[in-house]
């Protein structure tokens, strides 16, 4: 898409510009037009919802500067409005007149600003001045729809000029998501060390689908209000993690066989003012063994250690996939509650068979926290057992990369796989839910190829 009037990005406001997304892209320098794209012409000066993203931009190291082809009056007036907490009032660089298109206004705003047109931005609502402008001086583009339909014959007759740019662009983004970007993220508490947003936002670059992820952290007491404000913010889809996978069940309008029977989501759809709930843990369970192992599901016979959440969506997986499952906890209890679900036998490790009954099972699949760091250095059983040649061993920690049950299962001949592959496969998952829903079409082999060499390149060992 190399159009010259087309911007590199579209947003509905300034509001859905996060400084994520603006450090994703490589921007350190931000030029704000201010009509209409900041406020509407009327108002003289920014309110506290500008005021609120400016710090929010300037919190996370975000330099900005005006650039307006109004006159210095108006420009001068709106920059020294902005309260001194942000930026003193030398501190912001403000050029009126700058006249866009021409490069004069950027040449001087990145001078003063000590930037790389590289770096640098241009946030703007119209296509002949601010876009226009932003790539012939090679600054990355953002639309943002204009605030206000009130304007100057002036404007109004540049307006009928850019209709039928805006109906190509947004044709052209048709099939990739739409031309607004949608704006997906995880909500988990807590979260720092998700790697949900660099597996997403690799997914939209080897699809070129126009999306952008992010991780949010939200606590347990403020999940319902959260929720809502994702939802009014516009998103289009959510993952959920910890500790949040079952509590928000009650917030959504309806969710999936699966996800009722696991008692869980991990995904969710926001579509026409609606929320829709999956599960696709499962999935990523399955695929992951299939990828790794060439494991075939049907008829097999799985034993799966633990009976909480992620033991669930492992059942799931296998029972949708043609197999059957036992289960074996530390608390009893908890196990029946399982096989009461998802079928299958409890397995008591106490009973004296235990180490024969180990070995009649074609898949292991560990979803107990034994073995995760800090506790590296224990087992989910704590009886005597051993592996046999051609079992298949799935750990779902990730963290060490193998635990003593894969180095166990390894050294006595099984086929031991860690937490990561589920991890890729059910993010790929949600991102496919996500990105059919808005139109897309069907990922391809060779783009989940390319998307699992980027991420082994930047550093994540997926196997
Ligand atoms: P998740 O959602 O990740 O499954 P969970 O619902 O808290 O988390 O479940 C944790 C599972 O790990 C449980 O089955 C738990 O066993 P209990 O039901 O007996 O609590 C199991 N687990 C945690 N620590 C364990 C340990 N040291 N040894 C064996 N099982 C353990």
């Amino acid at each position: 898409m190399s159009n010259i009037f087309f911007p590199n990005v579209h947003f509905n406001n300034i509001y859905e510009i996060s400084p994520e997304f603006l450090k994703y892209k490589g921007i350190t320098h931000v030029l704000l037009d201010i009509d209409n794209t900041l406020v509407p012409y009327s108002v003289k000066i920014p309110d506290k919802k500008v005021i609120d993203w400016l710090r929010a931009l300037k919190g996370a190291g975000i330099t900005t500067a005006v650039l307006s082809n109004a006159t210095e009056e108006r420009a001068s007036v709106f920059t020294e409005n902005i309260p001194e907490d942000i930026f003193k009032k030398d501190e912001i660089i403000t050029i009126g007149k700058a006249g866009k298109p021409l490069g004069k206004g950027f040449k001087r705003a990145a001078r003063l600003l000590g930037a790389d047109f590289k770096n640098m931005c241009i946030i703007g609502d119209q296509f002949f001045t601010d876009i226009l402008g932003g790539n012939i001086n090679g600054v990355f583009t953002i639309w943002v729809t204009p605030i206000d339909k009130n304007e100057s014959l002036f404007i109004k007759s540049k307006r009928v000029l850019e209709r039928p740019i805006i109906s190509s662009y947004r044709r052209s983004l048709k099939k990739m998501g739409g031309d607004t970007v949608g704006l997906l993220g995880v909500i988990g508490y807590p979260i720092e060390h998700s790697v949900s947003p660099q597996l997403h936002n690799v997914f939209c670059q080897v699809t070129g689908f126009n999306f952008f992820y992010e991780k949010f952290c939200v606590a347990p007491e403020s999940l319902e209000q959260s929720f809502e404000a994702f939802k009014a913010k516009g998103f289009k889809g959510l993952n959920v993690t910890v500790p949040h996978k079952e509590n928000i069940m009650k917030f959504l309008d309806s969710a999936d066989h699966w996800s009722k029977k696991i008692g869980a989501v991990n995904t969710i759809v926001f579509k026409n003012g609606k929320t829709y709930g999956y599960n696709t843990d499962m999935y990523g369970f399955v695929n992951a063994v299939k990828h790794e192992t060439g494991f075939d599901f049907k008829d097999k016979k799985i034993l799966i250690l633990g009976a909480g959440g992620a033991a669930r969506g492992v059942a799931a997986g296998c029972i949708e996939s043609g197999a059957t499952v036992d289960v074996c906890n530390r608390t009893i209890s908890k196990a029946r509650e399982l096989a009461e679900i998802f079928g299958g036998q409890v397995i008591d490790w106490e009973d004296g068979d235990f180490s024969e009954k180990f070995k009649e099972y074609d898949l292991i699949a560990n979803t107990t926290s034994a073995g995760m760091r800090p506790q590296e250095d224990i087992l989910p059983i704590t009886v005597p057992f051993e592996f046999r040649k051609g079992q298949v061993c799935f750990d779902a920690i990730y963290d060490p990369e193998r635990t003593l049950l894969l180095k166990k299962a390894e050294k006595e001949g099984a086929l031991a796989i860690n937490g990561m592959g589920m991890l890729f496969f059910q993010g790929l998952e949600a991102f496919k839910i996500w990105t059919k829903e808005a139109g897309c079409p069907e990922i391809t082999e060779e783009q989940v190829d390319s998307a699992v060499k980027l991420l082994k390149e930047r550093g994540i060992k997926l196997w």
